[in-house]
């Protein structure tokens, strides 16, 4: 009888399929990949995040997005924004969009994800291979002036606690695989960018 695996909980096993990742995406050569967009609150992860998702699947490329704000509508519906439940929040996510990937879909993750440790927690779940951090690097002001839900406005009047950039820190990766400054680039632009990097290896 197989032991399970260090630090899993007792008495349960891992149970291997019969069909590979690569099967299931119809044979040699494919993968699937998480590309994971960290940024602020307004910094425009999902917009750039569903233009992609409709390029690639328009490319014949099944794509997902999973964000943040619609995770949180359900299965994350109770975590909240403190360090520990965004740890959580990130957790999970990235167990989806590993699972996806197993299911042959390019996963497009947008999360503000502002620390460090909790986006290597993320690259650790899904593989450091098949994970493409990608900074939205919009700053700040930018971010405030579009302002795009009222929330800079809310967390500056002391409304929301722990609001990202104002009361509560953003740590930039150090090492992303590719940088978007979507104040200073058009949509398109930045999508192609996406777009190029992963038909290198994922399309
Ligand atoms: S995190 O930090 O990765 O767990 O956040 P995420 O799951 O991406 O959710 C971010 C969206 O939640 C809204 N919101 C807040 N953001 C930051 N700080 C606080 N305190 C907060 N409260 C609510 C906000 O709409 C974020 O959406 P985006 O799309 O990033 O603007």
């Amino acid at each position: 009888k197989p032991e399970p695996a260090p630090g899993q909980t007792p008495h349960i096993y891992w149970h291997a399929g019969q069909v590979t990742a690569q099967a299931r995406m119809g044979g040699v050569g494919r993968r699937a990949a998480t590309v994971w967009l960290t940024g602020l609150s307004g910094a425009g992860k999902s917009t750039l995040a569903c233009a992609l998702e409709k390029m690639l699947v328009e490319a014949g490329r099944p794509a997902y997005v999973l964000d943040g704000d619609n995770l949180r509508h359900g299965l994350n519906r109770d975590l909240g924004f403190t360090p520990e439940d965004r740890q959580e929040n990130i957790r999970r996510s990235a167990e989806v969009a590993r699972l996806m990937n197993d299911a042959g879909l390019i996963v497009i993750a947008a999360f503000i994800s502002p620390l460090r440790r909790d986006r290597e927690l993320a690259r650790g779940i899904i593989g450091a291979d098949d994970f493409i951090e990608t900074h939205i690097s919009t700053p700040c002001g930018v971010c405030e002036e579009r302002d795009p839900k009222g929330l800079y406005r809310k967390a500056r009047a002391g409304l929301i606690p722990e609001f990202t950039g104002i009361s509560a820190p953003y740590e930039a990766p150090e090492h992303p695989a590719l940088t978007i400054d979507t104040g200073g680039m058009p949509l398109a632009h930045a999508c192609e960018l996406l777009f190029e990097h992963l038909a290198k290896r994922y399309i």
